[in-house]
Formats: structure tokens, sequence, C-alpha cells
């Protein structure tokens, strides 16, 4: 970021319309008028809200316009009810179409919708670019994980269920013990991986024969209009189910009905404690949650500066520091903070920021209109108790830009010390003793990953053992983050609930069941009959290629 970073600087990094490279615009406005519901693609004729990019265009005067990008269905709680109840019939208490159909049978369903939403990636990848803001290469990126990802779920479940295709036999017991889906799993993903946090549990939800409504997150929801018609059409009647409108007024009611078994939430901590205790039957709901995170990163007076810049700026900063494993506090060791803080704020300045779509592009614009003012708050409050902004124009914003800011020094009478700032500020922590950062850790209400740089074996030997105890994953020289996907995601205290790996995912959406019969000859001669006779989808040998 060479050029000045006024905001005159800034607006004229927005494009005038006719710079969009033609490549990377939108065939037109997309005004998603359909929710899916039971099946159907419905009309809806009710209000709709208006979708703008974060991307500002840039008037002949020199003003700057919000990019409007089309809009969607402003659903009521009563079409969330609708789309509750068409759930409920799909899943007919475990009876329906769908939980009972053979594990081969639902894998070459999601096979089937996996092609649909290739055919499709072209406007995904842009949708993506255009609603949050992501850089192209990331949001090409975003699509093909997600792809990777559902591919990956399919074999691990072959795996799981292959391995589940034998009887066992313990004292005087025959037993086969397999995994059965759950109910009515509620899906929200976040706006930051609107795609691929959404399907990272919807698929694992859907491929272990559970039904679901999901709610597209706030930014990011355009981008599942292309997807509702292979909802439909690689799906059973009422197996997918959209809810769309203000979450305040559509959740609530699904939770309320007492009908959802699963609350699938990629989001804060606040709106899943208030969700959950909607449900009037707690015992009856699993919740598997990613949550908010304050992931510290720890420096060592030892540490490989130039590493630990590098691992920091892209921990701190990918995606503008929207990412629920960045890097959201720098502890550096006081004996190394200003060679750190000279070097990272180098880096900073050597970040490309501009629209998502340019080469080599890293800051981009933000796509939460309320954030820039938020963040600028945290900044006069830390400057108001004696931080200051290490880096040349950090913190100048003009509408969605926003220049990251490195603040120090930081203390715990900062609001930038424990709040998740989710954006490009970095607030920097000096430490004389090991145990404050530790204690850092400890007292935080957050417990998902940690990122410690050293290079003493018996120093960091000693860190890892009580921060595994805080965390659910200590990165060692690296940043935090949640790949690779096979990895257990998740988190203690407010962070997480569950674990959402690719296989892990499997087991969240499903519970362990069994048949068991005495160990006798009638016993051994009807369960024979059974399987040769390939008479049930859950007893049986059958072995998945
Ligand atoms: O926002 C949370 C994402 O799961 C982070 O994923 O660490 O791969 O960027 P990532």
């Amino acid at each position: 970021m060479n050029a000045l970073q006024t905001h005159a600087g800034l607006a004229a990094r927005f494009p005038r319309l006719e710079d969009i490279p033609p490549e990377y615009r939108l065939p037109g406005p997309l005004h998603q008028r359909t929710i899916l519901i039971g099946g159907q693609l419905r009309e809806w004729a009710g209000p709709a809200h208006t979708v703008l990019s974060p991307v500002r265009v840039r008037d002949p005067d020199g003003s700057l316009r919000p990019f409007e990008l089309g809009s969607y269905p402003i659903t009521t709680a009563a079409e969330s009810r609708e789309a509750l109840a068409a759930a409920v019939a799909a899943y007919a208490s475990g009876t329906g179409l769908w939980p009972t159909m053979s594990v081969d049978q639902r894998i070459a369903h999601v096979q089937d919708f996996t092609c649909r939403l290739c055919e499709k990636r072209e406007l995904i990848v842009k949708l993506i670019m255009w609603e949050i803001g992501k850089s192209a290469v990331d949001s090409a990126k975003e699509f093909d994980r997600t792809v990777d990802y559902i591919r990956q779920t399919i074999d691990a479940l072959k795996e799981l269920d292959n391995n589940n295709s034998r009887f066992q036999v313990a004292e005087g017991t025959i037993a086969q013990i397999r995994r059965a889906p759950l109910g009515v799993v509620l899906c929200m993903g976040p706006y930051n991986y609107p795609l691929n946090e959404t399907f990272t549990t919807l698929i694992p939800a859907l491929i272990m024969g559970n039904v679901v409504l999901f709610k597209p997150p706030r930014f990011g929801t355009l981008l599942f209009a292309p997807i509702l018609e292979a909802f439909r059409d690689a799906f059973p009647t009422g197996v997918v189910n959209t809810v769309y409108g203000r979450g305040e007024e559509v959740v609530p009611p699904l939770m309320a009905s007492g009908q959802v078994n699963v609350l699938a939430l990629i989001g804060s901590s606040r709106v899943a404690d208030k969700l959950k205790k909607l449900h009037p039957k707690t015992n009856r709901l699993r919740a598997v949650l990613g949550l908010d995170a304050k992931n510290a990163a720890i420096i060592l007076a030892d540490a490989d500066l130039d590493l630990a810049v590098r691992e920091c700026v892209l921990g701190s900063l990918s995606f503008n520091g929207q990412r629920c494993t960045a890097l959201k506090t720098i502890m550096v060791h006081r004996s190394v903070a200003e060679a750190f803080l000279a070097r990272f704020c180098a880096a900073i300045a050597a970040l490309r920021m501009g629209m998502p779509w340019e080469e080599g592009v890293f800051i981009t614009p933000l796509p939460d209109s309320n954030k820039p003012a938020y963040l600028a708050g945290c900044l006069a409050d830390a400057q108001a108790k004696g931080a200051t902004i290490r880096n040349a124009d950090g913190g100048q914003s003009c509408e969605s830009l926003f220049v990251p800011a490195v603040v120090y020094p930081v203390d715990e009478t900062m609001k930038l010390y424990r709040e998740e700032q989710f954006g490009p500020v970095v607030p920097v922590v000096p430490f004389d003793d090991i145990g404050t950062a530790l204690c850092y850790v400890e007292s935080s209400d957050y417990g998902q990953q940690v990122s410690i740089f050293g290079s003493d074996p018996d120093t960091i030997a000693t860190l890892v053992d009580p921060l595994v105890n805080q965390v659910c994953r200590v990165n060692i020289n690296c940043q935090c983050q949640r790949g690779p996907d096979i990895f257990p995601f998740t988190g203690r205290k407010d962070s997480a609930e569950g674990t959402l790996s690719v296989s892990d995912a499997l087991r969240a959406f499903s519970i362990r069941t069994m048949i068991a019969a005495k160990s006798t000859a009638a016993s051994k001669a009807l369960l024979d009959e059974i399987v040769l006779g390939h008479k049930s989808a859950f007893i049986n040998t059958r072995f998945i290629f």
C-alpha cells in the first residue's frame, strides 16, 4: 500500500463502471424470487432485500455509489414454519424415503448434486467475490475447497460404512452397529465463508440421512440462488428446504417448535446461546457450533522474526482479518517487540489494497457496512488509553476500504484486548514473562487455537503442555487455520461445540444405533436370510466401492 492512503487516494481505488474487467462482471442483476420448500421452487411476491456489493462504483463526478447486485426474498415466520413442516414430513420420524435410504443411494444423490453444483462454478465464484469482497483467487479457492470437502466426505462415509458392514459377537450377543440420522437439521453458515462453511455442515448432515433447513448468511446470500434448482432436483422432496429473511424473525419460531433436532451454526456464541434456549426440550437438541475466537500469536524472544512476520501477516490479515481462525492478538516478547513491529509494518505496507479481481490483491472492501465505524471506535479507544497506530495510514478508511492498523502497546484496559475485532486491525501486546502470555489465553472466554513462535525445544514443549488444555490446536511457528479439512476443527469455552473434520462431521450429524440378537442358531439363520436376500438397508454386509 504505497500510494498515499488519504480518503481521496482510497476513493480512487474504487473502479468506474467501465474499469471493471468484462471477465469479472456478473451477467446482470440477480433478483431471486423463489424459495425452496417441500420440493417446490415457490414464487415469492412479497418484500425483497436489495443486495449491495462492498465494491463501490465511482461516478464521473467522483462520487461513490453502492453497486447493486440484485435482491432476495424477505420471507416471514409463516414461510419458515412451512419449510419446517416440509422437513418434518420428509423425515417422517425416521421413516421417510431419505432417512431409510441405503448409504450408497444417498451417496449417489450427493454425487449428482455435486455435478450440478460444479456446472454453476463460474457464477457462484463471481457472486462470492461481489457479495463479500473476497478476492477472485480466494473465491475460486473457496468453491474448489468445498467441492473437495464433499468428495472427501463421500470417501469418509464409504470407509465408515464399510467398517460397520460386519457383525460383532460378544458375550453371546450378535450385533451390527451403524450410524443413523438425527432428524431435522437447521444449518446456518457465516458470511466470511458463505459457501464453504455452510456446506461443511449441510453436506455431512444430508449424507447421514438427516433433512435440512438452511438459512444463507446475511452477506453471501445470492450465491445460493443458482444452487436451489440443484437441491430440488438432486434430492427427494422436502429433504432440503430454505429459510430466507431476517434471522431474528424467521429462526426463533423454528427453535421454539421443538422440532429441530440439530442446530448447526457457524456464527456468534451470543446467537447460539439464545437459540439453544428457545428449544423447549433441550435434551433433544444437539448443537454443532463454530463460534467466536480471539486466537493469539505468542512471539518468544528467540523466534525467527521473518517467519513470524510472514505468518502473522497471513494469520491476521488474510481476507481482511475476517476469519474465525484469524490471529486477533499478537503477544510479543518486549525484547523483540520493536524489531517485530518494524518488519511487520513494512510487510503490511507492501500488501496490495484494491478490488477483488486485481492481481495480487490482499486487502479488499469489507462487506459489513458497520465494520469501519466499529474498527475506528476500537482504534480511538486504544489511542485514548495510550496505544498508537504504528503503521503509516493505518486506520484510514473510505466507505468499505479500511487500511489495516497495527496498534501498540495494547493492554487489558482496551477493547481490542478482548473483543473479537473480525477485521483489519491488529492489536500487539508486549510481555516480559511468558506467564503473562499464558494467562492471557487461560483467562480468555474463547479457546479455539493459538500460534507460538520460537526455536527452543524446551520452551516450546513447556508452553504446549498447558496450552493444549486451553485451546484445541497449538500451531508451532505457523498461523492458525482450519485446514487441512481432515484434521479436527473445534474449540473450547465459547468457541465451539462438536468437532468438524471431514470424518468427525459425519459423527456429529448421526448417532450410533444397532441391532442385537442372541447368538442362537435361529437368530443366525434369520440374519443370514436378511443379509443374503438384501432385505434391509441397515442389516447388510455390503461393501461400497
Ligand atoms: O472462519 C473460519 C474458517 O473456518 C477459517 O478457515 O482457517 O481455512 O481460513 P481457514
